[in-house]
């Protein structure tokens, strides 16, 4: 009997392979970091063809530290960031063009357009989505509109899309020798072209992009018994194991918090923040600036549907003060230079560097540091990038309360950025409630390994994932109410100052 399931993690800044035991705790993981690519101001790409070498290395590197063979695996998950779009030829699997991330904003006239004559409404009606950059129907469309000879291989049925799941589970499945051309509800729920009702591609939204449905992966659940296929790279696993898990990363993140319950809630603190809330079997259409996606779809059960506040820049205005400014050395620093200062010195930093997401979704907004005199240092800039993390959670923490009626009482958190504790106490200051930190931070991993362990009975069921939940840190809040709301208001007031930027 094997007793672990593994699980590919491919980030946006990272691909990373975890090994869990049965009682959810880590037994191994290896991890790389890929190439960014900003060929120019808004454009952000990766090489897909490193993304599938990176992965291959981190499995059998993981798997050689926890001196495992594939029998020891039950099953295999993948989580990835999401609307990142590949398209490549199924013939060489070379692809046509770099990965485009999500966070690049080269299709805003495309996305604006969509606004300008009634389709962005029936994109919000059916797919859940506003018209934004960010979703991968827009990145099809330039890709097809832009790189030579794409549309005709793409009607002869040679070109095809898919996220970075589809384009590993591809490989995974055998690649130009009969691979798996699919994704999971999740990942097609960001894309703008999947009916949320009927969780299949949409001959009308495929219309808006101009996009062959022949190109597209096949939708299944994020938790399959019968399998999206074999694993069988023989290189990094040795043998053969059956992948039945593929979720977007902050679906994954929700199930590895075990959000199972309506109106439970976790936030993932990544390059971005991924705030979902579980609205159950219900579709909760947004009226605040939030998204209606899909939290995920065990095997033959009802989807459960979200609503997320998804913010582009969180982690990365970290890594742009390491990186850019380089005012800090590693991200750790970031919090004992901002811990130098008792505030941030009147300094309010909103990183609009893809312009605002949720639940503002202004493509025109650009980042802006706003406040400063000469008292001002690096420590108050510090501290103010902290802030910036929590106050966008704020913004979207009032608007799904507003969306939803759920006032949370305490916030479950996951991702890098919750080792830095500082950043978790200003959390819970500026948001008036408790934080939460479970023992196993990184939940998006341990997400993925459980749906595929669902769909082969290695779990039995959810209250068994439930069981394997523990608390390891909490903090509270200690701002006063007229602290917490002036210093809001002054966010807000920031927030204003970086609209209407770009023409
Ligand atoms: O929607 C984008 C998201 O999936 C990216 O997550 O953790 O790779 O920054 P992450």
């Amino acid at each position: 009997m094997a007793d672990f399931v593994g699980a590919v993690d491919q980030g946006t800044t990272s691909t990373r392979f975890m090994i869990f035991d049965h009682g959810g705790n880590e037994v191994a993981r290896h991890q790389l970091e890929h190439e960014q690519i900003l060929p120019q101001a808004g454009w952000v790409e990766h090489n897909p063809i490193e993304i599938a070498e990176r992965t291959t290395s981190v499995i059998r590197t993981a798997m050689q530290k926890a001196n495992l063979q594939a029998t020891d695996l039950a099953a295999l998950g993948i989580t990835n960031q999401r609307e990142t779009t590949v398209v490549w030829d199924r013939r060489t699997g070379r692809p046509y063009y770099n990965a485009i991330v999500w966070q690049d904003t080269r299709t805003d006239r495309i996305a604006s357009a969509l606004d300008r004559d009634g389709r962005g409404d029936v994109i919000r009606r059916k797919a859940g989505l506003p018209p934004a950059t960010y979703f991968s129907g827009g990145k099809i469309q330039w890709i097809l509109d832009n790189v030579d000879g794409v549309r005709a291989a793409a009607e002869r049925g040679d070109a095809i899309f898919g996220n970075t799941d589809s384009w590993l589970l591809w490989h995974m499945t055998g690649g130009v020798d009969g691979g798996n051309h699919i994704t999971d509800v999740t990942n097609a729920s960001r894309t703008m072209l999947m009916n949320l009702e009927t969780l299949d591609w949409d001959d009308e939204l495929l219309g808006f992009f101009n996009i062959p449905r022949q190109m597209l992966p096949e939708i299944r659940p994020s938790s399959d018994p019968n399998t999206y296929g074999v694993a069988r790279w023989p290189g990094p696993l040795g043998g053969e194991v059956p992948l039945t898990g593929d979720l977007g990363d902050q679906q994954a993140a929700t199930v590895g918090q075990v959000c199972f319950n309506v109106g439970e809630a976790k936030n993932t603190y990544g390059t971005g923040n991924f705030m979902l809330l579980n609205t159950g079997t219900e579709l909760v259409r947004s009226e605040h600036g939030l998204l209606t996606t899909v939290a995920y779809k065990f095997g033959d059960a009802a989807p459960v549907y979200a609503l997320e506040g998804s913010i582009a820049v969180t982690g990365s205005a970290v890594q742009w003060l390491r990186d850019q400014l380089h005012v800090i050395n590693d991200a750790a620093e970031s919090e004992t230079l901002a811990a130098s200062v008792p505030d941030s010195g009147g300094v309010y930093f909103v990183p609009a560097f893809s312009g605002l997401f949720a639940p503002y979704w202004r493509s025109d907004a650009r980042g802006a540091i706003v406040g400063l005199s000469r008292f001002n240092t690096a420590a108050h800039l510090a501290r103010a990038t902290l802030e910036s993390i929590c106050y966008q959670t704020r913004d979207v923490v009032e608007a799904m309360a507003q969306d939803s009626g759920v006032t949370l009482d305490v916030l479950k958190v996951d991702g890098g950025i919750t080792v830095n504790n500082l950043c978790m106490q200003i959390q819970a200051d500026v948001l008036g409630v408790k934080v939460s930190r479970p023992v196993v931070a990184e939940t998006t991993a341990l997400g993925a390994a459980y749906a595929a362990g669902l769909a082969v009975g290695f779990w039995k069921s959810t209250d068994e994932l439930r069981d394997n939940w523990n608390e390891s840190q909490r903090w509270s809040p200690e701002w006063s109410p007229e602290q917490r709301e002036d210093g809001y208001g002054r966010w807000k007031k920031a927030v204003e100052r970086t609209l209407d930027w770009v023409d």
